[in-house]
């Protein structure tokens, strides 16, 4: 996918070498943002400028691996913003009140610990019917779902899993703890598919009732939003919902489409095209 944006040329050309050396699509994502990320790599490997960089991205593997991992942002928590989570209780009991399945859609879902947040909440909140949610969730990284599907997570320096999982009651029947270790029970794991999908190249899916965006938007270049809300849109269901990341925004164009739900927390509700 080719680029033609004012700015830096080296920049560019560092840009243009990712998208043939690198299993990653630059094109996607917001020139700020890929400046960003190359830039803490160009530091790390004291590099003056974008042309000493790309001769380092050419001799070493390890820095275009680095790079790689420094492009792909999996940043994720359990109850991420629980504010929204807080918000979404009572769309999830309406939901689970009023239709026999609910379908939700976690995508991107990271390393998994979005969708199985939405599964502790059903089977944590006495008025949801646990048994009626269905969650599909997907990502463009493989590493990122097979680490989804493994359900295990470390406590590190960095990362609080048990304050994280603060927002439940209590967290013993969903997750086994072992020391620093979380592992997510069955009894969770059950109600979550897991499966890659690019948002972008990929098609729809269909009658999704509960829909989280979340995290996604903010990296992409504007050229890809409004497809991608196609893609989202085309998904929902008739009242569906939609949740987007704290700082996101839907876009001009599909405004429309949706109707605020709880503002705060980016809760849309789909009322169908204009
Ligand atoms: C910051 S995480 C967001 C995870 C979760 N929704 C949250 O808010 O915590 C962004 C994820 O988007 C995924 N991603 C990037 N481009 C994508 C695309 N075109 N289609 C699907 N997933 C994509 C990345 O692999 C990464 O796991």
């Amino acid at each position: 996918m080719s680029r033609s944006r004012a700015g830096d040329d080296g920049l560019e050309r560092v840009i243009a070498f990712v998208e043939d050396a690198v299993p990653f699509e630059p094109g996607y994502y917001n020139e700020a943002y890929l400046g960003r990320r190359i830039a803490a790599r160009m530091q790390r490997r004291d590099a003056a400028d974008h042309d000493e960089y790309l001769g380092v991205l050419r001799d070493d593997d390890d820095e275009r691996e680095a790079l790689l991992d420094a492009l792909t942002v999996n940043v994720t928590g359990f109850f991420r913003d629980p504010d929204m989570w807080a918000d979404l209780r009572p769309v999830l009991r309406e939901l689970s009140t009023e239709r026999r399945r609910v379908n939700a859609w976690s995508a991107p879902c990271s390393d998994g610990r979005e969708p199985y947040s939405l599964a502790m909440l059903a089977a944590d909140d006495d008025e949801v019917t646990e048994r009626r949610v269905d969650i599909l969730a997907t990502d463009i990284s493989e590493p990122a779902i097979a680490a989804a599907r493994a359900g295990v997570y470390e406590t590190t320096r960095t990362t609080d899993i048990g304050a994280e999982l603060g927002p439940l009651s209590e967290y013993e029947p969903y997750v086994e703890e072992d020391g620093t270790r979380f592992r997510v029970r069955d009894r969770i794991k059950q109600r979550v598919t897991f499966e890659t999908h690019d948002l972008i190249r990929d098609g729809p899916k269909s009658d999704v009732d509960l829909l989280f965006c979340r995290n996604l938007l903010i990296y992409i270049d504007g050229a890809y939003k409004e497809p991608l809300f196609e893609t989202l849109t085309a998904s929902l269901g008739e009242g569906g919902y939609l949740v987007v990341g704290k700082t996101e925004t839907v876009p001009p164009g599909c405004r429309g489409a949706f109707e605020p739900v709880a503002k705060r927390s980016r809760i849309y509700r789909y009322v169908g095209a204009d």
